[in-house]
């Protein structure tokens, strides 16, 4: 509620993302961020509402062959193919780091299969190696065995969202989020899906398909040839999609792509989301997570709101 007396007063900044307590509604998007201690020297990373790991899978993986990544009008293609450390060494070098700076932890996980999920989501909750799990059902850089058929993303098929969802909810009690593609004609259909299984928060979005040729050489500019647009190029779009799924989901969701500063983060508040993350824009300032927290208290100050949840959903149409 606003005061219109009580400039001065702290407002709160503290959120509830279905169940998970974090202390603001700033976190940091899957793999832009590593496992936070990249980025600790920048800042004290237990400011953050949480830290959002990079996807984490059984096994190690390396990705896919350079070049990874091109830049593109206000934006980037990736094609990382989900490298990472895998979960045994996330437990026992990452996460302790993590832990030893206060973190709030959300643990991203990707697997090839509805086991794999369930297998990680297991050892996260069993392990207490984060404080709410997020399922990636939405990676465009992996080729495996569904893609190979001719299948889709995950998330791009609704029954395969429900179907991975309700097998990770079955395992564990910790907060589960479902993270989702873009690349459908309609997210209200994979969103409902992942609330009727049990989610307890969405994150929408991960990147855009897309496809940079060298005009010169004729060649695709990524290894894997397509890759995953983010960064502020995809904003509107992402604004768009948390609009819509607000109007069809009760759970929470976590707002992403494109987000350079406060009132990016507080443009996708006012659609809807009850959290942002910030992405892409970490390898541009490694500090920009923390601004746009300040900002967004600053925003709250200078308009003398009193709780950031006031102004999810308030934008006026
Ligand atoms: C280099 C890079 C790596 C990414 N890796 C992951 C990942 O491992 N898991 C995931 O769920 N999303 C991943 N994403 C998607 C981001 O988390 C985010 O959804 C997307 O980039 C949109 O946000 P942005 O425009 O602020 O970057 C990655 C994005 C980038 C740019």
């Amino acid at each position: 509620m606003t005061t219109g007396t009580t400039a001065a007063t702290t407002p709160n900044l503290g959120i509830d993302l279905g169940g998970l307590k974090m202390k603001n509604p700033v976190t940091v998007a899957s793999g832009t961020f590593g496992y936070g201690a990249e980025y600790s020297q920048y800042f004290d990373i237990g400011r953050l509402g949480a830290v959002t790991t990079k996807s984490l899978s059984l096994k190690p993986r390396a990705g896919n062959k350079p070049p990874r990544l091109v830049e593109t009008p206000a934006g980037m293609l990736n094609a990382i193919g989900l490298q990472n450390v895998g979960i045994e060494t996330y437990l026992s070098e990452k996460l302790p780091f993590l832990r030893a700076k206060c973190a709030t932890i959300i643990a991203n996980i990707y697997g090839h299969s509805a086991d794999e999920y369930v297998e990680l989501a297991r050892r996260i909750d069993s392990e207490g190696a984060g404080d709410a799990i997020e399922a990636n059902l939405s990676c465009p850089n992996v080729h495996d065995a569904r893609k190979a058929k001719g299948a889709v993303l995950v998330s791009q098929d609704p029954r395969c969202v429900e179907e991975y969802t309700r097998a990770i909810r079955a395992v564990t009690k910790l907060p589960l989020i479902v993270k989702l593609t873009p690349n459908v004609m309609d997210i209200t259909e994979p969103a409902l899906a992942a609330e009727a299984a049990g989610a307890d928060a969405l994150c929408l979005i991960n990147t855009l398909l897309g496809l940079a040729i060298d005009a010169e050489t004729r060649r695709p500019r990524l290894s894997n040839i397509v890759g995953g647009l983010s960064g502020p190029a995809i904003r509107p779009v992402a604004v768009k999609m948390v609009w819509d799924a607000r109007r069809a989901v009760k759970i929470p969701i976590i707002g992403t792509g494109g987000i350079c500063q406060a009132d990016d983060a507080i443009e996708f508040l006012l659609a809807g989301a009850t959290a942002v993350s910030v992405g892409s824009m970490n390898f541009r300032q490694p500090d920009a997570a923390i601004r746009v927290l300040e900002g967004i208290e600053d925003y709250l100050l200078r308009h003398e709101i009193e709780n950031v949840s006031e102004l999810v959903g308030a934008m006026k149409a």
